[in-house]
């Protein structure tokens, strides 16, 4: 295996998962990485460990730098078990180590997950360790996305150790924001960001007035590729995020049974289009749910549209409409549409959804009756346009 170094005595040994594809329901397209890192100073700390079944090419990699026997601190930034999965393991390996855990949520959640017979150190937001030449700091970051979030910064090396916060669900053999291709990353930025940190943007705003108060050369999140050269790039996206900024984009979300729902969306991005904003139609039968959301997050206007079928709102909608319940997306804009055969329940059910979301409502619910006739359409794009 490649020794991968960031500084002088400071490793990449985490793990490459080339071949995942739904991470706790969020389809990723690249699989993934569980980074860890290993520092070796006078006393030797590994910061996360990587998911259970990779345990062994996690130590590995600690094997061909050091005994893994000979590490003192295992650092847990976060209880979920892709960072923490192999902690049994690496204390089997490393039985004198003392694992290093947030107070209280940390230690909770490690001792529900692996009981408690470990070495714990708990350790509150602004407490210091130090490794011999250098020092760890440890930044509390609750709920960026589990209470027991913590993230670690090495003042001596100027390195922020993010865990789930800046990461990507990238994979490369490369391991450098300078190495690959920077828009293919700050796409899965964009999707991380949207899919797991949208409800908590209260607390990254917070937790980015912290970071950008730091001296930074490095950000090593746990997954995907490590900020070296782009920092500024990563940071003003979570900035742009955290604040709900969006741009002039529309999203035309819909399903379909007969045509008639998909022909109101087409004329409904015609009207937005003519009105000058950019427009994307997303068919929920062809568009998987997390790149919609991915996309939800930076757009200003969201229609959404569905049939009736059984007094309700087709399944695929349904599943958008749970999913961005728990997302809590801002600042957006939009309407329902859809047709319908003789009750038309779905679209004063999906107008009322969106109501509970927040979004501002720009017209009343558009149903149209079975088929829409040619002057319903062009009705409906004339509305559109002059909104
Ligand atoms: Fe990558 Fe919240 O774990």
């Amino acid at each position: 295996m490649n020794k991968v170094e960031l500084k002088p005595g400071i490793y990449y040994v985490g793990v490459v998962d080339w071949h995942l594809r739904n991470f706790h329901g969020y389809s990723i397209h690249k699989g993934t990485t569980y980074n860890a890192y290993l520092i070796v100073d006078e006393k030797i700390a590994l910061i996360d460990t990587v998911k259970a079944p990779f345990a062994g090419e996690l130590l590995e990699r600690i094997a061909e730098i050091i005994d893994p026997a000979d590490i003192d601190y295992v650092i847990s930034n976060h209880v979920e078990m892709d960072h923490s999965g192999a902690i049994p393991a690496v204390m089997k390996a490393a039985p004198n180590a003392t694992v290093i855990t947030s107070d209280p949520s940390g230690l909770k959640g490690l001792k529900a997950h692996y009981g408690s017979d470990f070495e714990f150190q708990q350790v509150k937001a602004g407490e210091v360790i130090s490794l011999g030449k250098r020092t760890l700091t440890f930044v509390a970051t609750p709920m960026l996305h589990w209470p027991d979030n913590m993230v670690t910064y090495c003042p001596e090396e100027k390195i922020l150790f993010s865990n789930d916060a800046f990461g990507q669900h990238f994979t490369s053999s490369k391991h450098f924001d300078d190495e690959v291709e920077l828009s293919q990353v700050m796409a899965d930025v964009q999707g991380y960001y949207a899919n797991i940190l949208m409800p908590y943007s209260a607390q990254t705003k917070k937790a980015l007035s912290i970071v950008e108060g730091l001296d930074l050369e490095l950000i090593a999140p746990s997954h995907g590729i490590i900020w070296r050269s782009h920092i500024k790039e990563v940071l003003n996206a979570y900035k742009y995020y955290s604040e709900g900024s969006t741009a002039d984009t529309a999203l035309v979300i819909f399903d379909s049974m007969w045509h008639s729902t998909e022909s109101m969306a087409h004329s409904i991005a015609e009207g937005f289009t003519r009105r000058g904003t950019a427009v994307r139609l997303l068919d929920l039968k062809e568009n998987d749910l997390s790149d919609v959301i991915t996309e939800v997050l930076t757009a200003r206007y969201i229609a959404i549209g569905s049939p009736t079928l059984n007094n309700n709102i087709l399944p695929n909608v349904a599943a958008l409409l749970s999913y961005l319940k728990g997302l809590q997306p801002k600042n957006k804009k939009g309407f329902a549409f859809g047709s319908y055969g003789w009750s038309g329940q779905s679209i004063g059910l999906v107008n009322q959804a969106l109501e509970e979301l927040g979004v501002e409502i720009l017209l009343d619910p558009i149903r149209i009756n079975y088929l829409p006739s040619k002057e319903q359409l062009r009705d409906l794009e004339d509305t559109i346009s002059l909104l």
